[in-house]
C-alpha cells in the first residue's frame, strides 16, 4: 500500500502553527494528543515540519533500525556554542571515532572503582545535615552530582568553583527552555539581557574547563587514571593528538549530560518517597536487610534490587531525558506515512512511559512494577530513559550505579517528609527538572 501523506493531528494556529513547548503546561499537551491521535501525528512550528512518535516500534526505527536516515534535532546542533562538537552534537565518522575514545571510561570496571567516590562524597554532604531541618534537595543533588562526576572523570576537587559553576549551569539550563534553542541564530546574536546571560554563563563555564584542561596538561605527574588524561594521551590513527577545542567540547558535554540528568532523577526519588512512606519502609527494609550498618559499596549493587526499582520507577514516572529529537536526512516511510526530509521527528519518554497499553495504572509510583512478569514482556522502546541504538547515553551504567549509590547511603540513614512547600512541577527543559526545588524535611534514622 502507498505510504498515506500526513498523519492526524492538532488544527494548525495561523502562520505560528502550533508552539506546545510555549503551553503553560506541554507534557499535558502532548499526551493529550498522543491519547488523541494515535500512533503517529504531525504538526507545523512555524516551517517545521513535526512528525511525533508514539509506539515502541516506530521509535525503535528511528533510533535503531534506521538510525542512519537521521540525525540529531536542531536544539542539539544549535546549541554548540555549549556542547561544541562533543559527543553528544557530534555525527558521523568524527562522532564514531570520538565514541570509541570515551567508551572505556564507562567500561563496568571502571565505573565499579567510581563507586567509592560516589558513597564517600554522598557521606561528605550528610555531614552538613541537620535533624529535622528542611533542605532543598534538589539543590543537593545537583552539587553532589557536580562533584562525582568532576572527581570520578577529571580528578578534580571543584571546591571553590562550585559555586560558579553551579549558578552558570543553572542560567544555562533556565534559559534552555521554553524553545530558546529554536531560534535562528541571528536572534540569539542580539544583545538582548538573555542573550547576554547566555554567552557571560557559557564564558564561565568556558574559562572552568580550560582550566581543567591546563591544569591537567601543566601536571602530567599527578597520575592519569582518568578520563581527562586519558582523553590528552589519546592519539588519531595518523598520530596526532585531540585538539584543545575537541578536548574542550568533550569535557564540557560529559560535565553537563553527566550530572543534572542524574541530579534530576534523585531529586524526584526523594519527592516520591515523601510522599509514599509505604514504599520508603521497604526500601528501609532492604537496606537494613543487604548492608546493616555498614556504607555500600559496588559489590552490594546485584542485592540492591528493591533500591533498583525505586530508581527505575522514578525515571518512569519523570524521566530526566523527557524527549529526544531527530531530523530526517532522505524521505522515509514510517508508520504508514512518508516523512519528508528536513522534518523533525519526536519521541517522548514523558508520553510512553504513561502509556496505558504498556503500564498499568501508568500513574501509580510502584517499584515493585519492575520485578513482576509482566515487565518481562515490555517492548524494547516502552522504557527508555536512556534513549537507544547507537546514541545511547554513554553514560548509562555510571548513572544507575551512581543513583543507587547515593539513594542507598542517604536512605540508609535519613527519612524524608513533606515540608510546608508547594508541590514542584514537572518543567520540561533541556531535562524534566522540578520548577522551584524539591523542599523537604528531613530526619535521622538511627
Ligand atoms: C539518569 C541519568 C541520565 C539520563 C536519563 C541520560 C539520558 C541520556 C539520553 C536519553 C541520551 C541519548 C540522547 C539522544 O539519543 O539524543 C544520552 C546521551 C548521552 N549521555 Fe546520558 N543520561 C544520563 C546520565 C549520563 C551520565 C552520568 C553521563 C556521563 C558521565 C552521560 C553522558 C551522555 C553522553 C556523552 C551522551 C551522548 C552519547 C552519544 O551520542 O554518543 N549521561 N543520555
Amino acid at each position: 500500500m502507498p505510504a498515506l501523506l500526513r498523519p492526524p493531528g492538532p488544527k494548525s494556529r495561523g502562520i505560528v502553527g502550533n508552539f506546545p513547548l510555549g503551553d503553560k503546561d506541554p507534557l499535558g499537551t502532548y499526551t493529550q494528543w498522543a491519547r488523541s491521535y494515535g500512533d503517529i501525528f504531525h504538526y507545523r512550528f512555524l516551517h517545521r515540519h513535526v512528525y511525533f512518535l508514539n509506539h515502541p516500534d516506530l521509535i525503535k526505527e528511528v533510533l535503531v533500525t534506521r538510525a542512519p536516515s537521521f540525525r540529531k534535532g536542531d536544539a542539539v546542533r544549535m546549541n554548540r556554542r555549549i556542547f561544541g562538537n562533543g559527543l553528544l552534537a557530534n555525527e558521523g565518522a568524527s562522532w564514531l571515532e570520538q565514541r570509541r575514545l570515551i567508551q572505556p571510561a564507562f567500561h563496568r570496571t571502571r565505573i565499579e572503582s567510581y563507586a567509592a567516590t560516589m558513597v564517600a562524597y554522598t557521606q561528605r554532604l550528610l555531614t552538613e545535615w541537620r535533624p529535622g531541618e528542611k533542605r532543598d534537595l534538589h539543590s543537593d543533588m545537583m552539587r553532589l552530582t557536580l562533584e562525582i562526576v568532576c572527581r570520578a572523570l577529571f580528578d578534580v576537587e571543584i571546591g571553590e568553583e562550585e559555586d560558579r559553576i553551579a549558578a552558570a549551569l543553572n542560567t544555562l539550563m533556565q534559559l534552555g527552555t521554553g524553545g530558546r534553542l529554536l531560534l535562528p541564530q541571528f536572534l540569539r546574536r542580539i544583545p538582548t539581557s538573555s542573550n547576554r546571560r547566555y554567552d557571560k554563563a557559557t564564558q564561565v563555564l568556558d574559562d572552568v574547563v580550560y582550566g581543567l584542561i591546563r591544569d591537567k596538561q601543566s601536571h602530567p605527574e599527578r597520575g592519569s587514571n582518568d578520563l581527562l588524561s586519558a582523553l590528552l594521551e589519546a592519539r588519531y590513527e595518523d598520530g596526532s593528538a585531540m585538539s584543545n577545542l575537541q578536548l574542550r567540547d568533550e569535557v564540557m558535554t560529559l560535565l553537563l549530560a553527566g550530572h543534572e540528568t542524574t541530579a534530576v532523577t534523585l531529586s524526584w526519588i526523594w519527592l516520591l518517597l515523601a510522599r509514599h512512606p509505604e514504599v520508603e519502609q521497604k526500601l528501609h527494609s532492604e537496606l537494613a536487610n543487604v548492608l546493616g550498618s555498614r556504607a555500600p559499596g559496588a559489590q552490594d549493587l546485584p542485592g540492591l534490587i528493591f533500591t533498583d526499582c525505586v530508581v527505575k520507577e522514578a525515571m518512569r514516572l519523570f524521566p530526566p531525558a523527557w524527549a529526544l529529537v531527530r531530523t530526517a536526512t532522505t524521505d522515509i516511510d514510517l508508520g504508514g506515512y512518508t516523512i519528508p526530509a528536513g522534518s523533525s521527528v519526536v519521541v517522548s519518554q514523558w508520553v510512553m512511559h504513561r502509556d496505558p497499553r504498556f503500564y498499568v495504572e501508568p500513574e501509580l509510583f510502584r517499584p515493585e512494577r519492575w520485578v513482576e512478569e509482566s515487565s518481562k514482556s515490555l517492548p524494547r522502546f516502552a522504557y527508555f530513559p536512556f534513549g537507544g541504538g547507537p546514541r545511547i547515553c554513554i553514560g548509562a551504567s555510571f548513572a544507575m550505579t551512581e543513583a543507587v549509590l547515593v539513594l542507598a547511603t542517604i536512605a540508609q540513614r535519613w527519612q524524608m517528609h513533606l515540608a510546608d512547600a508547594p508541590a514542584p512541577r514537572p518543567a520540561p527543559g533541556i531535562t524534566l527538572r522540578p520548577a522551584g526545588g524539591v523542599h523537604l524535611r528531613v530526619t535521622p534514622r538511627l
